[in-house]
């Protein structure tokens, strides 16, 4: 039989992964199929349940059960430990695994755009979830600073002070997003202003290389004003890809090249 994957969420119809997963198996020779499943808000853990309890090999986890697949997995990757928050599921000896591929795309995004990662400092904009869920991946792979702006600066404190022991190897820091300013490589959108088409002011005083915008296909204030100052910029749909890839590896023992996807 065809190995069985799913992505499980509330609303599900838009999401992409069944036709990339579909894509990297074309290319990869795994022979799979990967579907997509609508749990009621009260019904996620049934649902998980009952997609391995029928054989299913892994799952992703979308918006809003990553949380809650967080809090039921028996093991947890380092990583998925520093999002608390879980997006790929897979049964192993009798135990639910769980990890978080997101902060993984998001590097795997920017090394395909050859930005350098090494011994840069990094600015983030907004302290949610999608924040929470990269610091540890982008310090691991390099970054040594990370400046994190939001509007509620006291969320962005929160952030740093949860975080700072998991990546002792970089110097996380905050600023007011009334007060951004300084030098950095690279500036990364991680609130969700683009999706509600709130603009976001970058003043002159801010300095930075390239811009990437966590989310894609939507108008973006962020990129149009990062495309105004003639430098690199991108939109999420690599990190979305990169984070599929991650997922597709951790199941399947191959890692497709997110070039091919892109
Ligand atoms: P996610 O899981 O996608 O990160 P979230 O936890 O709701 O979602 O976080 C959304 C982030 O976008 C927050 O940092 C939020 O700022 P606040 O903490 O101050 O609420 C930020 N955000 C949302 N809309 C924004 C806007 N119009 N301007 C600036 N920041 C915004």
């Amino acid at each position: 039989m065809r190995k069985q994957f799913a992505v499980v969420g509330n609303p599900i119809e838009q999401s992409r992964s069944p036709e990339l997963h579909h894509a990297f198996a074309e290319k990869t020779g795994v022979d799979l199929v990967y579907r997509k499943r609508l749990a009621p808000l009260d019904g996620f853990e049934a649902n998980i349940r009952e997609f391995f309890a029928e054989g299913g090999v892994g799952m992703n986890v979308t918006v809003p059960f990553k949380e809650q697949a967080f809090a039921l997995c028996d093991v947890l990757s380092e990583r998925a430990k520093t999002a608390k928050a879980v997006n790929t599921l897979w049964m192993q000896d009798g135990q639910l695994h769980g990890d978080n591929t997101d902060g993984q795309g998001l590097v795997d995004a920017i090394r395909a755009l050859n930005w350098n990662l090494d011994n840069t400092k990094i600015l983030i904009i907004g302290a949610g979830g999608a924040t929470r869920g990269v610091i540890y991946p982008l310090v691991q792979a390099g970054v040594k600073k990370v400046v994190i702006a939001n509007r509620t600066l006291a969320r962005a404190e929160q952030l740093v002070a949860d975080l700072q022991q998991a990546v002792p190897q970089a110097e996380l820091s905050t600023i007011g997003l009334d007060a951004l300013a300084g030098e950095f490589d690279i500036v990364i959108n991680a609130t969700s202003a683009s999706l509600s088409g709130d603009a976001l002011i970058l003043p002159d005083a801010l300095q930075f290389q390239h811009a990437y915008e966590m989310a894609y296909g939507k108008p973006s204030s962020f990129l149009e004003q990062a495309k105004a100052r003639q430098i690199p910029t991108s939109e999420g749909f690599g990190m979305l890809v990169g984070q599929a890839i991650e997922s597709f590896s951790i199941w399947n023992g191959v890692k497709p090249d997110l070039k091919d996807f892109l």
